[in-house]
């Protein structure tokens, strides 16, 4: 598989979060070339180069930039999404510690595609080294004239203000973070109107994951053609998969989208403990997990669909023969309930009940009716949520049943977990 870096070419070389180190490494030339462009064309690009959001849905940027009203005479803006909320996922926060530069360039190019000369970059309250070196890298791009008025002499005035979350991962949904940003409390908006339209102080707003922004510049200089030529067609250009769990070096790993986790595995030198793989989530706790039958799967936003499950956060936590899978579901409900927001019925309720079935699978006392009305809560929070959350905390539910009934069934028939060591853990978080 070609491994050449794009977006990972920084790290590990001298402190590249240091504007001049970024400028020596091709830093701010895609800025100065955008400028040069008229906006629509810069928006054709981004379509043509068919860069799909990184944040987990996988919807075209440029289409999405394409959406922006013009000639509205409202106030548009550019919101980047660094919550990173999801289970496993840890990409983002690196892209950010390592190459800052290269998300803030792609959010200047962005603002002025859609014509926004304000940007707010919404991260993770508990992520506060980030937030430091963010906040820094803005300052240094101030500083050179990147941001701020007339930027490179272009007429182009735009900047940027970083936000501060506080840790919920429901502030990560593009419209509850909006709410959040505005001072709300966080949760989601009732869509259509889309914030393309009605977006932050109801104008018309970009949302855009960290690894959607930073792929930009890469875009505007190397053309939408060489964007392509890495992975399929339909879902290109270049992936940060993270792998964490029971591999040899868990970390994040650059590699064309499409990758399968064979060849992550390789990359990740294999298995940790010298065990077989048994389950794995291909991009966060909310896309259905798969097993080792799927290891050829090509991770990508399409192929992963087409097996069953999803790309989203290309975030993948594996686990091996001696790992419970009704536990690692019990845990990542606890999560989904603790992060429910509570706003519509089926996910605050479903989320509370699912709980109180994986405690009594894991600790003892479980049915076989238990496995039933798992099914049966699932069937009624999933499409009948208010977001994404509620479909996202079925997902697990639902595939580890179809995938490992015999396990769930071992629980009832054993009276509570028969992986050893595992009932000590029992509520342990
Ligand atoms: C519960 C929930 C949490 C989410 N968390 C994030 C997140 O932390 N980061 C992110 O970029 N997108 C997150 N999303 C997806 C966003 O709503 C939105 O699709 C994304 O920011 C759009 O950016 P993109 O088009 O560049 O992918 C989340 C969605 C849901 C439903
Ligand atoms: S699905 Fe869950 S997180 Fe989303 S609005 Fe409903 S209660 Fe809130």
């Amino acid at each position: 598989m070609p491994l050449t870096p794009v977006l990972t070419k920084r790290f590990g070389t001298d402190q590249p979060w240091k504007i001049e180190n970024y400028e020596r490494l091709d830093g701010y030339t895609g800025l100065r070339k955008a400028l040069g462009m008229p906006p629509d064309d810069l928006i054709a690009l981004v379509k043509d180069s068919n860069l799909r959001g990184r944040g987990g849905a996988g919807f075209p940027a440029g289409m999405k930039w394409q959406f922006i009203p013009q000639g509205d005479g409202k106030p548009h803006y550019v919101v980047v999404n660094a919550d990173e909320g999801e289970p496993g996922t840890c990409r983002d926060l690196p892209l950010m510690m390592n190459d800052p530069h290269s998300m803030i360039e792609g959010i200047i190019i962005a603002c002025y595609a859609v014509r926004a000369e304000w940007a707010f970059v919404y991260i993770r309250g508990e992520a506060v080294h980030a937030i430091r070196r963010v906040t820094a890298a803005v300052e240094e791009a101030r500083a050179k004239g990147y941001l701020g008025s007339d930027i490179l002499g272009s007429g182009f005035n735009c900047d940027i203000t970083i936000h501060n979350g506080a840790g919920a991962y429901i502030c990560g949904e593009e419209t509850a973070l909006l709410d959040s940003l505005e001072g709300k409390r966080g949760q989601p908006r009732l869509k259509p109107p889309f914030p393309a339209t009605n977006g932050l102080y109801d104008a018309p707003t970009v949302v855009n994951n960290v690894g959607t922004l930073a792929s930009v510049p890469y875009i505007v200089l190397g053309g939408a053609d060489w964007f392509k030529e890495m992975g399929p067609a339909g879902s290109p250009g270049p992936c940060v998969y993270s792998l964490s769990g029971r591999v040899q070096n868990p970390g994040q790993y650059e590699a064309p989208m499409g990758s399968t986790l064979r060849e992550l595995l390789e990359l990740a030198g294999g298995m940790s403990r010298g065990k077989d793989l048994k389950f794995w989530t291909p991009g966060g706790s909310s896309t259905p997990m798969f097993s080792a039958k799927h290891l050829d799967v090509a991770l990508d936003f399409d192929s992963a669909v087409a097996a069953g499950s999803m790309n989203g956060t290309s975030a993948l936590m594996i686990f091996d023969q001696d790992d419970c899978v009704v536990r690692a579901v019990k845990k990542w409900c606890d999560f989904y309930l603790h992060e429910s927001c509570g706003k519509c019925t089926p996910c605050r309720e479903g989320t509370y009940w699912y709980v109180g079935i994986y405690q009594r699978l894991e600790a003892g006392g479980g049915t076989i009716e238990d496995i039933a009305t798992l099914l049966d809560l699932s069937d009624n929070i999933l499409g009948r949520s208010f977001c994404a959350l509620g479909d996202g905390a079925v997902s697990p539910v639902t595939s580890s049943i179809q995938l490992f009934r015999e396990e769930y069934l071992a629980h009832v028939e054993g009276d509570g977990c028969p992986f050893p060591g595992a009932r000590a853990l029992v509520g342990a978080h």
